[in-house]
């Protein structure tokens, strides 16, 4: 008879500590919602949002580059080379370095200097580097052709970018036409 009362006493003591500490909590701490009100979304830098990222393909967005290379500076587009020549060189016959030799880049078929083993990537892009296909992989290189070794951020302005294939098409036994 005693123990039954001790033992009724501990198990109403239990549940009125289980009671009261569940009442504690719920005020110390209500039950805030997941989403928080204050979210603020920030825009990464040099993009719009994302819907309107997704909507614009910036490479199909890149004008006509031929009438930027009309007014190209030359000058420039050698200086601008020298972000290049850790990983190519530029001389006809030099040898490939961590990327291959740019001589007669111009026109050249995709992934076809001789003993340089180019990404699958870049292998199954296909085509020739036409002065747009030039322009389109300076601007974003790991974008463009996605899975190239290349490893290279880009280059931004559109202006450098024609400087720069300006100087590249001079590299050749017969610079292409520039028009
Ligand atoms: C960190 C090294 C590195 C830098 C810097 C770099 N490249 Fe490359 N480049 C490579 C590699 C590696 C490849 C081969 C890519 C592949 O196989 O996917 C490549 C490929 C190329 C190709 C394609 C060649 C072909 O035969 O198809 C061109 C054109 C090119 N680079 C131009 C440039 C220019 C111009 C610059 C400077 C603005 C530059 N690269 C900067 C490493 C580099």
């Amino acid at each position: 008879m005693e123990t039954n009362k001790i033992l009724g006493a501990v198990i109403l003591a239990l549940l009125l500590l289980a009671l009261f500490s569940k009442t504690g909590e719920m005020l110390v701490h209500p039950d805030f919602p997941d989403e928080t009100a204050y979210k603020i979304d920030v825009p990464e830098e040099g993009s719009q949002s994302e819907s309107s990222e997704e909507a614009v393909d910036p490479f199909e967005a890149l004008g006509d580059i031929m009438p930027l290379l009309q007014t190209a500076s030359l000058e420039n587009g050698e200086k601008l080379s020298k972000k290049c020549s850790t990983c190519h060189s530029f001389n006809s016959g030099g040898a490939n370095k961590a990327g291959p030799n740019m001589w007669n880049i111009v026109n050249r078929k995709k992934a076809s200097k001789d003993g340089f083993a180019y990404s699958a990537a870049l292998v199954e892009f296909g085509g020739k580097w036409t002065y747009s296909e030039l322009n389109k992989f300076f601007l974003k290189p790991k974008k463009y052709i996605k899975g190239t070794k290349m490893n290279f951020n880009g280059l931004k302005k559109d202006s450098d970018r024609a400087d720069l294939i300006l100087w590249l098409r001079s590299l050749a036994d017969n610079p292409a036409p520039l028009n």
